[in-house]
C-alpha cells in the first residue's frame, strides 16, 4: 500500500457530481500535481483528501491507518476528523493568514494550543511531556522555518505589511510548523504578480529536496513538470490522464489533455 491511498472518492453538491469515482496514491516524499481547467474539481479533491469536505463514498489511507471510510460513522466524526486533518497541511491560494497577528504568531499559534490539547490528553506532544519544553521547541523551530522560507527579518511584521509572495511564504511555514505527513497547495501563485511567482515556487522547489510528500493544484506547468513526480489531469469530474510529467505532459494521450495544454502553450502560462 502507498504512503497515501485515496479511492473511490465521489462528491456531489446537490445534483451536481463533482468527483466522480477518483481515486490516486503517492509515495512518501513525491510530489504530485494536479492540473485541470477550472471547474473540473480540483480544490475540491484537495478539500476532500483535507476532510473539509465531505465525500459521499470512498477511503483514504495515510501509513496504512485509515483515516475516512464514507461508509462507517466513526470515521466521520468531528473530534476523529480534527486529529484526522493533522495529517495534512493546506496552503490557499489567498494566504488565509490571522491578520491581527505577527508573523511569528502565526507560526506558533496552532502549534501552541495542539501541544496544550496534546499534553492535556495523551500526555505528551511530539514525545515532550512539558508545556514549556514544548513551547521552547515550538519556537526554535518557527525560527527556523522563517529561515527556510527567507523571512527571520520579517518576524514581527504583520501580514497587511508583507508582499502577497511573502505573505504565501508565512503561510507555507505555517502549514509546516504542524508537521504534516502530506503537505497541500491550491493554486498557491495564481494570487501573486509573475514576479513575486517565482520566489515561492522556488520555496516549494525546496521542500521537495527536503523529502516533503506534496500535492499541488496548479496552473503553472512548467512548474508541474519540474517538480512533480507525478501528474493527474482532471476533466469534469475525472481523472482523465495520469502519470509521469513526461508522459501527461510531455505526451500526453487523452485528446482533452492535449486541448488543454495546447491553450497554455498558447497563451503562456
Ligand atoms: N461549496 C460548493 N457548493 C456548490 N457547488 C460547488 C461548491 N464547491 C465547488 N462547487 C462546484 O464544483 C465544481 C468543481 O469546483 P472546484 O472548485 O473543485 O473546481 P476547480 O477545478 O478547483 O476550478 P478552478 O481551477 O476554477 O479553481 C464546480 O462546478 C463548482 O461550481
Ligand atoms: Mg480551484
Amino acid at each position: 500500500m502507498a504512503f497515501l491511498e485515496v479511492k473511490n472518492i465521489k462528491k456531489s453538491f446537490g445534483k451536481n457530481t463533482v468527483l466522480k469515482n477518483i481515486g490516486f496514491s503517492l509515495e512518501k516524499g513525491e510530489v504530485l500535481a494536479i492540473i485541470g481547467s477550472s471547474g473540473s474539481g480540483k480544490t475540491t479533491l484537495l478539500r476532500c483528501v483535507n476532510f473539509l469536505e465531505t465525500p459521499e463514498k470512498g477511503v483514504i489511507y495515510v501509513g496504512g491507518k485509515l483515516l475516512f471510510d464514507a461508509d462507517d460513522p466513526m470515521i466521520k466524526r468531528e473530534s476523529e476528523i480534527r486529529r484526522n486533518r493533522l495529517h495534512f497541511g493546506m496552503v490557499f491560494q489567498q494566504f488565509n493568514l490571522f491578520p491581527q497577528y505577527t508573523v511569528f504568531d502565526n507560526l506558533v499559534l496552532a502549534p501552541k494550543l495542539l501541544a496544550k490539547d496534546q499534553i492535556r490528553s495523551r500526555g505528551s506532544y511530539r514525545g515532550v511531556a512539558s508545556f514549556k519544553q514544548a513551547q521552547a521547541s515550538i519556537i526554535s523551530e518557527a525560527e527556523q522555518l522563517l529561515e527556510k522560507v527567507g523571512l527571520t527579518e520579517k518576524r514581527d511584521s504583520y501580514p497587511c505589511d508583507l508582499s502577497g509572495g511573502q505573505q504565501q511564504r508565512v503561510a507555507i511555514a505555517r502549514a509546516l510548523a504542524l508537521h504534516p505527513d502530506i503537505l497541500c497547495f491550491d493554486e498557491p501563485t495564481s494570487a501573486l504578480d509573475p514576479e513575486l511567482t517565482g520566489e515561492v515556487l522556488n520555496v516549494i522547489k525546496g521542500l521537495k529536496s527536503s523529502d516533503s510528500t506534496m500535492i499541488v493544484v496548479t496552473h503553472e506547468i512548467g512548474f508541474a513538470r519540474a517538480v512533480a513526480d507525478k501528474i493527474i489531469f482532471m476533466d469534469n469530474g475525472v481523472i482523465e490522464e495520469e502519470g509521469t510529467p513526461d508522459e501527461v505532459i510531455g505526451n500526453p494521450k487523452s485528446q482533452r489533455t492535449r486541448e488543454f495544454l495546447a491553450r497554455f502553450n498558447r497563451f503562456g502560462d
